[in-house]
């Protein structure tokens, strides 16, 4: 088996070789910390390979599943043509305003529809009215619990072909530590597992960020 050691140093190697944030979303970031504590968007690298991927692919129905502050989104948005659109779930009125306000910003507001409430009954709602097969991506990075819920959903709206990316499967490192238990670890671990061995799609495991599953619908 080749494989690396990311030590600190390579690390920011990686990193300031993969970033194109431009002034706007360094100020997202800034602006997410100082109103909300947190630090939970996608790193500028994560960022930069969906850059990389969408212009490729140039996805018309996307769906994002924890839109947090917007900062995710907005990268996306800013890829995708005028006529591509983002299904935006998030369950925080608080944060999600900031995101609507950066996305006016942006100029991506018209590209983006926010569905307030808990993803999993939107999702359902999504598949009852009648949008099965019509997504071409899907961005999951909320609950970890509900990965499997969501993922499971996410594939019946997905079109063949499509891509489902899934956020923090590698969790800091700690699902590959036996010793480390908890809801979310485990609830990791279970997709993980699970997604290696599906006979419906292609997933690979990358170490990208906290590491993402990027899944292909067969
Ligand atoms: C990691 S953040 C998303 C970060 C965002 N993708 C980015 O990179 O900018 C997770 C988000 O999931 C949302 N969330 C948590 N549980 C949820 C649920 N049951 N339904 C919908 N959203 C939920 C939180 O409110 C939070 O904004």
């Amino acid at each position: 088996m080749k494989y690396l050691n990311f030590d600190d140093q390579l690390n920011k190697y990686i990193s300031k070789h993969n970033d194109q944030d431009d002034e706007l979303l360094k100020e997202l970031r800034e602006v997410t910390y100082q109103k909300t504590g947190r630090k939970m968007m996608i790193s500028p690298d994560q960022a930069q390979f969906f850059r990389t991927l969408l212009a490729c692919l140039q996805p018309r129905k996307i769906l994002e599943v924890g839109v947090f502050t917007g900062y995710s989104s907005t990268v996306m948005a800013r890829v995708i043509p005028d006529s591509a659109r983002i299904v935006a779930c998030d369950i925080s009125e608080e944060w999600t305003a900031i995101a609507k306000e950066y996305w006016l910003t942006a100029g991506v507001d018209h590209k983006v529809s926010l569905k307030l409430g808990n993803a999993n009954l939107t999702l359902s709602e999504l598949i009852e009215k009648g949008n099965k097969s019509t997504f071409d991506m899907a961005f999951i990075d909320a609950d970890k619990i509900s990965y499997d819920d969501y993922f499971e959903k996410a594939i019946k709206l997905l079109k063949p072909k499509g891509i489902i990316i899934i956020d923090n499967v590698l969790w800091k490192g700690t699902v590959a530590k036996p010793e480390r238990v908890d809801e979310d670890i485990t609830a990791l671990r279970h997709l993980n597992d699970k997604l290696a061995k599906d006979e419906r799609v292609y997933s690979t495991l990358l170490p990208i960020g906290d590491g993402m599953l990027m899944i292909t619908k067969l």
